[in-house]
């Protein structure tokens, strides 16, 4: 099998790489890839690399991620996150390829407090979710052999995260001040990586299992449950750690303006998923404790 993979870079993208080795022979670019192209905001180019290398299977972890930027930048965002996912969309169905994508919480307006299912209307606060909802309804329009997975809360041991710059704050401040009326489940993009793998083999041998699906961790924190957490574990994990923060407070949304609204209901229910695919999404501690032991 042939895999043209996208984002090879990402936090998920990275991932991948390692996740879809043994399913065949993986063509990774990213935007800076130089024979093939990689860029989504080059859509014609990317047309012509789908064309060139002919894949069985689409990987799309590329995307305009910076949700506050893409409020100033709404153009470019549309172009990376529905016009070029549309594109790749087109391009699998003349080969008869899949493609695989992933999407956001972001889509939903964050209202109430249960998980949100992948039949509830989604009403998108921001321009990244606009967008984001508007790339998984094109997918849809143009390749009946897509998977699309909803995640959210993404984190990865490579690269910044929250989870590190709470360390390093946790280190510096005797006081932090943490939102805690946002909930979601912090996800590894090692846990998304090796979904996907299982999904798609799944998939490919019973096309009906094609669709969308949300795709989290199990549980169910805030940002500041979430920082507690991390802070907590690292003293477990490196007790010489100098950890002089002794109150993590919780604050509202509202105490921190962003440009982009985001949703406080995060929450993604997975039964579809795990039921389809006959997959065990673990708790969220148990992907933050492993990439905090990578880490630390
Ligand atoms: N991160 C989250 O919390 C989160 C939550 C829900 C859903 N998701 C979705 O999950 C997927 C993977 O996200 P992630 O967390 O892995 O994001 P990420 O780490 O920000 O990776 C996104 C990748 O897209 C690349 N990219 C940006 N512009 C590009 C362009 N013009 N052409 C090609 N590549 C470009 C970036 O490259 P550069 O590094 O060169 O910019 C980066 O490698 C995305 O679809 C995202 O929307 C993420």
């Amino acid at each position: 099998m042939k895999i043209l993979l996208l984002g090879k870079n990402g936090q998920v993208g990275w991932e991948l790489q390692r996740s879809l080795a043994p399913l065949g022979e993986v063509i990774a670019l990213d935007r800076h890839s130089q024979d093939l192209c990689g860029d989504l905001s080059q859509l014609q180019d990317l047309a012509a690399t789908v064309q060139a290398v002919r894949p069985n299977l689409i990987v799309n972890a590329a995307a305009h991620t910076a949700v506050d930027k893409a409020e100033s930048e709404p153009e470019l965002a549309r172009t990376l996150n529905a016009l070029a996912p549309g594109v790749l969309a087109q391009e699998a169905h003349k080969l008869g390829a899949w493609l695989v994508h992933y999407s956001t919480d972001y889509v939903f307006d964050g209202s109430g407090s249960q998980p949100w299912l992948e039949t509830d209307i989604p009403a998108p606060l921001s321009v990244y979710g606009q967008t984001k909802l508007e790339g998984e309804q094109l997918i849809a329009a143009h390749c009946s052999r897509h998977l699309i997975f909803r995640t959210s809360w993404v984190y990865a041991a490579r690269g910044g995260n929250f989870a590190k710059t709470m360390l390093r704050l946790a280190q510096e401040r005797e006081r932090l001040t943490v939102i805690d009326d946002q909930w979601g489940a912090p996800t590894g993009a090692e846990l998304l990586a090796d979904v996907t793998a299982h999904a798609i083999r799944q998939a490919m041998e019973q096309p009906q299992d094609a669709g969308l699906y949300h795709l989290a961790a199990s549980g169910e924190t805030t940002w500041n449950g979430y920082a507690k957490h991390v802070i907590a574990q690292a003293e477990r994990v490196r007790p010489a750690i100098k950890i002089v923060a002794n109150e993590v407070a919780p604050v509202p949304a509202s105490a921190f303006p962003t440009p982009a609204r985001r949703p406080q209901n995060s929450r993604l229910n997975t039964g579809k998923l795990q039921a389809t695919f006959g997959l065990c999404l673990p708790p969220w501690q148990q992907g933050v404790d492993r990439m905090l032991a990578e880490i630390l």
